[in-house]
């Protein structure tokens, strides 16, 4: 059986520009290295300048491409669209935004201070929002432009502990959906990828840690835990002209989990 980015032509991606905001680990340097691999041009930016170093080097050296690694918090509305000026200024132009940075941790709400709420607010939902505003002058010369925003299927239902990140992945889905309405005139197409458990990131080593691995793939009706892999193929279709038609859509990738997830406690397993 081919593997999930073995079904795409090899240069598919050519001629294509993509900033990745969380690109230096996880899901997003997963997208970002499929994206090189089909051929794209790509800049991936976090806020470490190390780790991204670290990653550029060795998705250039596995796909042969230049990849550019910016440093920037994207809770910072300047410093996004500075890292969004110097992909252009390297690359020539941008044709997709990929807004993956994220933050997150497992806290009850009644124990959340202002300040952890407000942070991952800021990350994921402000975040996605700024660099969208900064590459909007850019993006609307492509012709082809995409947004992709990286949410979550936690707000689908009340999730424990996760109240923060619930909120803000909520307003990330209402933002693709009204730049979808608003932009799509401008020849940008915006979409989301709802993730469901994804094994080797950085979140579900934070979010089921230990035992919790175990009950969580319990809970999955495809019984394991996705890969990364499996949500580059899904930001690949996006980005690729079989989905030229699709814009204001969350594609949920999860193994069916949150439409089967059973009540607290409980699990699939018999
Ligand atoms: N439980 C409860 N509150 C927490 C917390 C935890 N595990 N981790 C951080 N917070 C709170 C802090 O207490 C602080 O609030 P306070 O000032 O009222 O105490 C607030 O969040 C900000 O934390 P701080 O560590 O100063 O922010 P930061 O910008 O350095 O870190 C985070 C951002 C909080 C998201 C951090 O967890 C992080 O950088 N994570 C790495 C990325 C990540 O989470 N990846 C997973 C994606 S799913």
């Amino acid at each position: 059986m081919p593997g999930p980015l073995d079904v795409f032509r090899d240069g598919v991606l050519a001629g294509h520009v993509a900033l990745v905001t969380g690109g230096g680990t996880g899901i997003c340097r997963g997208i970002a290295a499929a994206y090189a691999r089909l051929g794209a041009d790509v800049c991936i930016v976090s806020r470490k300048q190390d780790v991204l170093d670290a990653t550029a080097k060795e998705l250039s050296e596995a796909t042969g491409r230049t990849i550019l690694g910016v440093a920037a918090d994207v809770r910072d509305p300047d410093a996004i669209a500075r890292a969004v000026a110097t992909t252009v200024e390297r690359f020539g132009k941008l044709d997709t935004l990929i807004n993956g940075a994220a933050g997150n941790f497992l806290a009850p709400a009644a124990a959340l201070t202002p300040n952890g709420f407000r942070t991952v607010i800021d990350i994921d939902l402000n975040g996605t929002f700024y660099a969208a505003r900064a590459a909007f002058e850019h993006l609307q010369k492509s012709g082809e432009a995409l947004i992709l925003n990286i949410s979550a299927t936690l707000h689908y239902h009340g999730t424990p502990l996760q109240l923060h990140a619930s909120a803000a992945k909520a307003g990330v889905d209402a933002v693709t959906k009204n730049l979808a309405v608003e932009w799509g005139r401008f020849g940008i197409r915006v979409c989301g990828i709802a993730p469901g458990p994804i094994a080797e990131t950085e979140g579900m080593k934070r979010l089921a840690p230990g035992e919790a691995t175990a009950k969580m793939t319990a809970a999955i009706p495809a019984g394991r835990f996705g890969a990364i892999d499996e949500i580059a193929a899904a930001a690949v279709y996006l980005r690729s002209p079989a989905a030229a038609y699709v814009t204001g859509h969350v594609l949920v990738v999860d193994g069916g989990h949150c439409v089967a997830t059973p009540p607290l406690g409980m699990s699939f397993a018999t």
